[in-house]
């Protein structure tokens, strides 16, 4: 039974990798929106993959959320990114601490016995305050490190629960129910096509920035994902998948 269940998640695994044309994809058993330690199971199953792909002296940008804490929990010394860097991809996002990027990030450092650069900006900024601290010396060369990330891991959320999670202004949920968004990734919101709908103002990667980077997993899971997961990769900026096989099944049904 146990190779009948390997078999059937590769199956799946080439599935999903075809419908969001992706170059890896990895099913843990499960629903994480049933049991909580699915998410830790991807948490594990997202470090592994990791561990595959870490050359000594990479830099790691990551983001927040739930996903993401589930990793850095499941996270052990390495044994090939030995010195690794890691940096918040964004700056706050209006998230609990726990669920911040930097809170993860030093984590995951110490976890790795890498080390950690910090994004200290406040949430949410203004037009007028972003321009002018990201003049700042020591905002300006961690962004400069985030750029240069070699590898990026990030969670996908639900459109209307990241926005509610964020205690969201009213203008703004206007305008993602407005715009229909699903999905929300590294603070930017998307509609179905992977049209970005709006993004928080706040410091660190652009989405742009997405493209030169080689490795780029996304860690998301639970049934009540898959639309979210299915948006975010219209605009097929990320190559790796860990997810689970409740958003699997959600996912290869939806298709
Ligand atoms: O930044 C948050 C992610 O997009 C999703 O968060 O892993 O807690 O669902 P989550």
């Amino acid at each position: 039974p146990y190779l009948e269940r390997m078999h059937r998640f590769d199956v799946l695994e080439e599935k999903v990798k075809q419908i969001l044309n992706l170059d890896h994809v990895i099913i843990a058993p499960g629903d994480s929106d049933q049991e909580e330690w699915v998410k830790f199971d991807l948490g594990r199953r997202a470090y592994e993959f990791l561990q595959t792909r870490l050359k000594p002296n990479d830099t790691i940008a990551v983001t927040g959320g739930t996903s993401m804490a589930a990793v850095a929990e499941m996270m052990q010394p390495s044994t090939n990114g030995t010195n690794c860097l890691f940096v918040p991809a964004r700056g706050g996002l209006g998230e609990r601490v726990e669920n911040q990027a930097n809170t993860i990030c030093a984590e995951m450092a110490n976890k790795m016995n890498g080390e950690y650069r910090l994004l200290y900006v406040p949430d949410p900024l203004s037009e007028e305050t972003y321009q002018s601290i990201i003049q700042e010396p020591g905002v300006r060369e961690v962004l400069e490190m985030i750029q240069q990330a070699d590898v990026v891991m990030h969670g996908i959320g639900d459109a209307c629960t990241m926005a509610e999670r964020r205690k969201t202004p009213d203008h703004v949920l206007d305008k993602l129910k407005k715009g229909n968004a699903v999905s929300e990734a590294f603070g930017y919101y998307f509609d179905r096509q992977g049209q970005v709908v709006s993004k928080v103002r706040t410091v660190g990667m652009q989405l742009e920035d997405l493209s030169n980077v080689k490795t780029v997993i996304a860690v998301a899971g639970g049934k009540s994902k898959a639309e979210a997961i299915e948006s975010f990769f219209k605009q097929g900026r990320s190559n790796v998948l860990i997810t689970d096989e409740g958003a699997a099944k959600m996912l290869i049904k939806g298709s």
